[in-house]
């Protein structure tokens, strides 16, 4: 009955756990969530009361999206990604995810993943059948892909063409590739195209907007979108921006969208237009100060008890290897036990590096640093010029205690 590609998968770890997390709170259980990345800042108003006042558009839009979205979506990523993208090589879609989908289905060629990636991007290309090539990073280069990474598996492996996803700041690890610029000499000279995965790039706590294009426009092609930086996960619209060289591809992917999704929820669009043309700066910038600030806290605890993880650059994420702490473990053999273990007794919840394509019997783990009030913390520093140690217990009570129970149990069970 199930068409072979279809057959066993099962919902993606990042909705699974959050479902998990909520029936365990709704049983009256204290759970810490730690597993799914969702922003916790609320969308900037000005973009609510434009869906207000736009909630009775009622017509289907253009397939490629709100030609006026598209015009304010071309000049952003014209200055930041410093290239001229056209309003005609630009999709809006229900998500990212769905136009990352999209494109890895258009197009026939094998699929580069630095190892970790983000959870979807395998699964997508084994619906499809996809050949995917993992290639080994470590925590000398943050956990990204690097130039001779990529030169060695072209070397290894003859193909005219190859798709390869990027994305930084990263999900899972939280730090930033720092070998854009060599990446693209090899991409250039091997025709790989590239997906870069820009969702976070507002959220890079530099305040810098680092991307692939600006070394290799011709063969990269932007994912982006209101879910992170926005606050608008639930709003459902991403973009991708292609370079005039990958109109091919950018032309299948219309018409798969047309015969698709159609289109994004017209009032969402109107609205998103402001995501673009207002001024956000301080809205960022607090953004970025409270997610460093959150990410500092608990890198340095964790350290502390020598669980190995990098300091996070920028995003909702650290990547962390437990394997110092626990050694020789029955219980405990794989980042899968260990990810049930951390629930079921400091009722902590977060991803087992498995589903990054980490191998499971390593003890690594990803947690997200989201569950706190946003709106808060936003609020508290428009009134104060920076978050002092003594306001973190208040504002962030959930990161503070979730990480203090995880210490604790990690303490009693394996470090006394
Ligand atoms: C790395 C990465 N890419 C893409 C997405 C998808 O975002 P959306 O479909 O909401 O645009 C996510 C969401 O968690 C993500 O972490």
């Amino acid at each position: 009955m199930l068409h072979k590609n279809f057959q066993n998968i099962e919902p993606s770890s990042t909705l699974k756990i959050n479902e998990l997390s909520n029936k365990l709170l709704k049983e009256g259980k204290q759970i810490y969530k730690f597993g799914l990345g969702q922003s916790p800042f609320p969308v900037p108003d000005i973009l609510i009361e434009t869906l207000k006042k736009n909630s009775h558009q009622k017509d289907y839009l253009n397939v490629s999206g709100l030609f006026e979205l598209r015009e304010v979506v071309s000049k952003y990523h014209t200055k930041m990604n410093r290239y001229n993208y056209s309003v005609n090589n630009i999709i809006i879609g229900p998500g990212s995810k769905e136009l990352i989908f999209q494109c890895q289905m258009v197009t026939d060629m094998p699929l580069i993943l630095p190892k970790p990636s983000w959870v979807s991007y395998e699964p997508q290309a084994n619906f499809l059948k996809k050949n995917i090539y993992w290639i080994e990073t470590s925590k000398k280069t943050n956990w990204h892909l690097n130039a001779l990474g990529l030169e060695e598996h072209c070397k290894k492996f003859k193909f005219k063409n190859r798709l390869l996803i990027l994305n930084s700041p990263n999900n899972p690890t939280g730090t930033n590739n720092e070998n854009l610029e060599q990446l693209s000499e090899i991409c250039r000279k091997n025709n790989i195209i590239v997906i870069s995965d820009e969702i976070y790039t507002e959220l890079d706590f530099s305040g810098e907007y680092h991307s692939i294009s600006h070394f290799y426009p011709e063969g990269t092609i932007i994912s982006s979108g209101l879910s992170k930086w926005c606050g608008a996960g639930g709003w459902r619209l991403g973009t991708l921006i292609f370079p005039k060289e990958l109109d091919q591809i950018y032309q299948s992917v219309r018409s798969l969208a047309s015969e698709t999704f159609t289109s994004v929820s017209a009032p969402i669009q109107f609205s998103a237009v402001k995501a673009y043309t207002e001024d956000h700066s301080e809205y960022l910038e607090n953004s970025r100060k409270i997610l460093q600030k959150v990410a500092h806290f608990v890198y340095e605890e964790l350290s502390e008890i020598g669980i190995d993880c990098i300091r996070p650059q920028g995003g909702f994420y650290i990547l962390c290897d437990f394997s110092n702490i626990i050694k020789n473990n029955n219980l405990i053999s794989n980042s899968t036990t260990l990810c049930e273990k951390a629930l079921e007794t400091a009722g902590f919840a977060m991803l087992p590096g498995k589903n990054f394509g980490i191998e499971d019997e390593k003890l690594i783990t990803r947690m997200a640093f989201v569950d706190f009030d946003g709106s808060k913390a936003l609020s508290f520093l428009e009134k104060n010029q920076s978050i002092g140690n003594e306001d973190f217990k208040d504002l962030f009570p959930k990161i503070y205690e979730g990480i203090s129970k995880l210490k604790s149990w990690l303490k009693d069970d394996f470090l006394s």
